[in-house]
Order: structure tokens, then C-alpha cells, then sequence
């Protein structure tokens, strides 16, 4: 079966129906969607919708449990709460509870189990960032303990691309621009990046292909219409307009250098208070 794994859509649209096109010409039988299916942008009922027409399996995000109310937003950024306040007011009961009810974590087909955040976690699972190393450990124990039997696990929450494999207690990273043979005996951890809500050098929307016959996983990239979709954002007042007021080019140049010199997140955390 070719999964299509896709994560972090935040109500992006745009970048939505350009990968799930992209996923029908890469022949994508089922799609597998990490969660933050809403939050940042300006389209959480078309998305729920297209999601819903494709059968997508869908874990639920941090950002799908605070719009529902399921979890509080502290620790979110001020850019964040008021993108869920903005989604609040205008989802409707039926896409509410149809996030409401999105389980945490879930085993697809015995091949994968999905979450949001960090497998290893059982409470606030969905809130933890697998972006170090003994959490990356952690998460693959898990997996090898998953009554499933899967050895891959896909989880989204950082917004970055990854594919880890974990085999006899060692953990190392592999090139997302190559094609990855699955080893037996090797568990692995792969994180699609974002579809809707990029932080990084990388603009276009992305997803990965996981073909369970042939043991393979590769990296998608789909540019789309950004400009349109995040214009959308700024005229409803979540994001800001300094941010937008540089051309996304240099925006990515800078974010880039700033990460560089250690001082990104705190950078961003002004930016958007
Ligand atoms: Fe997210």
C-alpha cells in the first residue's frame, strides 16, 4: 500500500489541495494526516472537509485540541491564541466535533502508528516535540513495545522534515532528499515537516510517500500558491504585518541566519506577542 503521510496543514488550503493533488499522481491509497488540521490560517472547514473526502486517518494536534477546548493554550505564542480565537468563532459544530473526536495516537494497518507530537507520552502526547535525541530514543522503545507490531512511526509538531532510523540502540538521521530503503530488524521515526505552515528555508508544502510493499520512504515537495493563502491570513488579523511586509525570499534568508546564530525562537516569540 502507498501511504501518504502529511502533517501540520494549519488551515492552509492552498498548500492542502496542492499535496493531496500531488498524492493522487503519486498513486497515494491512504492518507495519513499527523494533526494541527486547523490554527495560523484562514481555511479550517475547507480543509476538514477535503481531509474527510479523501478518508484521511487523522490524529488530532495541539492546535485541534485547544480550538475544541480539549486542552488550555498556555504555552502557546500570542500569534497562536489568536489564530484559535479566530478559528473558535467561526467553525461549525459538526467540524468541532469531528476534531473533538480525533484519537491522539493510532495504528494504521499494523504498519505505522501515528501521533502528533511524541509516541513515548500517554497524557500530552500531542504537546511534546520529538527534537532531540533521547526523546527520538524514547519514542523508538515505544514503538518496538507497540503491541502493532509496526516499526514506523510518523509524527509531525516540530514543522521539520525527518527520517530517523533506530537499530540495536543507535539512532541516526538519513538524507530526506534520498529515497530510504526500510531495514529489517530497524525501527524508524519520520516526520513529513508542514504542509500549511512553513518555518523554515523551505516554502513549499511537504509530505511523504510511504510504499509498505516495497519497504521504501521518500520526500514530496509541492509548491503552491503561498502568497494567496497567507494574504488571506493577514486581512483577517492573525498574522502580522511586519512579518509580511518582506518578500518571502529574504523572510527565509533571514529566519535561516537567525536560526544560525541561536536567536530565532526568541526573535519570533516578539515578533508575534
Ligand atoms: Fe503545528
Amino acid at each position: 500500500m502507498r501511504i501518504g503521510i502529511l502533517s501540520d496543514i494549519h488551515a492552509n488550503l492552498e498548500a492542502l489541495e496542492a499535496t493531496l493533488a500531488d498524492m493522487g499522481g503519486a498513486g497515494v491509497e491512504r492518507v495519513v494526516c499527523l494533526g494541527d488540521v486547523v490554527g495560523y490560517n484562514t481555511d479550517p472547514s475547507p480543509c476538514i472537509r477535503l481531509l474527510r473526502e479523501a478518508g484521511a486517518v487523522c490524529v488530532a494536534g495541539n492546535h485541534d485540541r485547544a480550538v475544541t477546548r480539549q486542552i488550555p493554550t498556555d504555552g502557546f505564542s500570542v500569534r497562536a491564541i489568536r489564530a484559535i480565537a479566530w478559528t473558535r468563532k467561526r467553525l461549525p459544530p459538526e467540524d468541532v466535533a469531528w476534531l473533538s473526536a480525533l484519537p491522539l495516537k493510532t495504528n494504521v494497518g499494523d504498519q505505522l502508528v501515528a501521533v502528533h507530537g511524541a509516541l513515548h507520552v500517554d497524557r500530552g502526547c500531542e504537546l511534546v516535540r520529538l527534537n532531540s535525541e533521547d526523546r527520538m530514543r524514547r519514542t523508538a522503545q515505544a514503538l518496538l513495545a507497540h503491541p502493532s507490531g509496526a516499526r514506523v512511526c510518523a509524527y509531525g509538531h516540530t514543522h521539520r522534515l525527518g527520517i530517523h532510523e533506530y537499530r540495536n540502540g543507535e539512532l541516526w538521521e538519513h538524507d530526506p532528499d534520498s529515497e530510504v530503503a526500510l531495514r529489517g530488524g530497524s525501527c524508524y521515526l519520520l516526520n513529513p515537516g508542514t504542509v500549511g505552515e512553513p518555518r523554515s528555508e523551505e516554502r513549499r508544502a511537504t509530505w511523504m510517500l510511504f510504499d509498505t510493499g516495497r519497504r521504501t520512504v521518500s520526500v514530496r515537495r509541492v509548491a503552491y500558491d503561498d502568497r494567496a493563502a497567507f494574504e488571506k491570513t493577514r486581512r483577517a488579523g492573525i498574522e502580522p504585518r511586519r512579518l509580511l511586509a518582506i518578500p518571502a525570499p529574504v523572510r527565509a534568508a533571514l529566519q535561516g541566519g537567525l536560526r544560525r546564530m541561536g536567536i530565532y525562537e526568541m526573535v519570533r516569540r516578539v515578533i508575534n506577542s
